[in-house]
């Protein structure tokens, strides 16, 4: 590679054909986030760039340095999540993304709309620890990313009642059984058990109620919608306005609910078992964990996937 700008320039003329796109890539992978190349190519690469926007994401900059006759170079630069994305975005666009967050505490579906360095400084901890880790996940097989982002908004909205909303109804007695048996058992010696039921009912009580908003009006819309868009009609504007606002309501439940798990993981100390714990505190703490993991993944599919999707769709279709 020879250096103009003091960026490294890939002639990509010389490289063999079917190496061309692997060896950018590679090239990409290794770039951090602000850092940028130069591809010196003989024609316009542009399908690269679709490429790249297919398979890595919107997480570069594109600028056209020469555009021929004979010679293209264009300068690819990684975005920092700065400028980039939000913590949101990222875990949409590939959800082994959310591993890492949970690992550092950070909350990728309540409050996915704040970037990454953003998060890193609130919480005081290391920018640069957090990246290395996405970046890992990065360079790891990209086959899985874009799977929900490729499911129709119909589809996503009967899996997410399919598999979360059952799931919630389904934990919740049992879940009240074992809390309320602990805060009953070990309450004096463990009086943050009885604190745990408290919240734990409000966060049940709050899903009751969310749950058959979304089944009985706002999914079914966004089916509706989604059925226009197939058969290419459009339709007139629901009773209640803008999906937006069912969907400022739902993201406002949603970040009470995730409150609520937080507080329980707080008085935990992070689900930490004391020395004294029976076997129903334990079960009680595994399941509550599992709870809050199921939300979490809950939560961000509705915030981060489908809801954007049905706002794209009411673009397209709504008179
Ligand atoms: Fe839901
Ligand atoms: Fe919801």
């Amino acid at each position: 590679m020879a250096t103009t700008q003091n960026l490294e320039v890939l002639n990509v003329t010389i490289i063999e054909p079917r190496f061309k796109h692997p060896t950018i890539f590679e090239r990409f992978d290794k770039l951090k986030g602000g850092e940028a190349f130069i591809i010196h190519n003989d024609h316009d690469p542009k399908p690269l760039y679709y490429q790249l926007m297919g398979e890595r994401g919107n997480i570069f900059k594109w600028e056209y340095l020469l555009q021929g006759p004979e010679i293209w170079e264009v300068k690819i630069s990684k975005l920092t999540p700065v400028e980039g994305e939000t913590v949101g975005e990222l875990v949409a666009k590939d959800y082994r993304k959310a591993q890492v967050f949970k690992k550092f505490g950070i909350d990728f579906c309540c409050g996915g709309k704040k970037s990454v360095a953003q998060v890193c400084e609130e919480k005081g901890i290391s920018q640069d620890a957090v990246e290395q880790e996405l970046r890992a996940t990065d360079e790891k097989e990209t086959k899985r990313q874009a799977e929900y982002e490729n499911w129709t908004p119909s589809f996503l909205a009967d899996y997410i009642v399919n598999m979360h909303h059952t799931y919630v109804r389904e934990t919740i007695p049992a879940l009240y059984e074992y809390t309320t048996k602990i805060a009953r058992v070990h309450g004096e010696r463990h009086p943050e058990l009885i604190e745990i039921v408290k919240h734990f009912t409000n966060v049940a009580n709050e899903l009751e109620s969310h749950m058959p908003k979304e089944e009985r009006v706002l999914f079914p819309y966004i089916k509706q919608l989604d059925e226009a868009k197939q058969k290419g009609v459009k339709i007139a504007p629901a009773g209640f306005g803008s999906i937006q606002n069912p969907i400022n309501m739902m993201e406002m439940e949603h970040e009470n609910a995730g409150g609520e798990l937080e507080k329980i993981r707080e008085l935990s100390n992070n689900f930490t078992l004391p020395a004294d714990a029976c076997a129903t505190y334990t079960v009680a703490f595994k399941a509550l964990q599992e709870f809050e993991d199921d939300l979490f993944r809950h939560i961000h599919l509705e915030n981060n996937v489908l809801f954007p999707k049905a706002l794209e769709l009411e673009k397209e279709v709504v008179e």
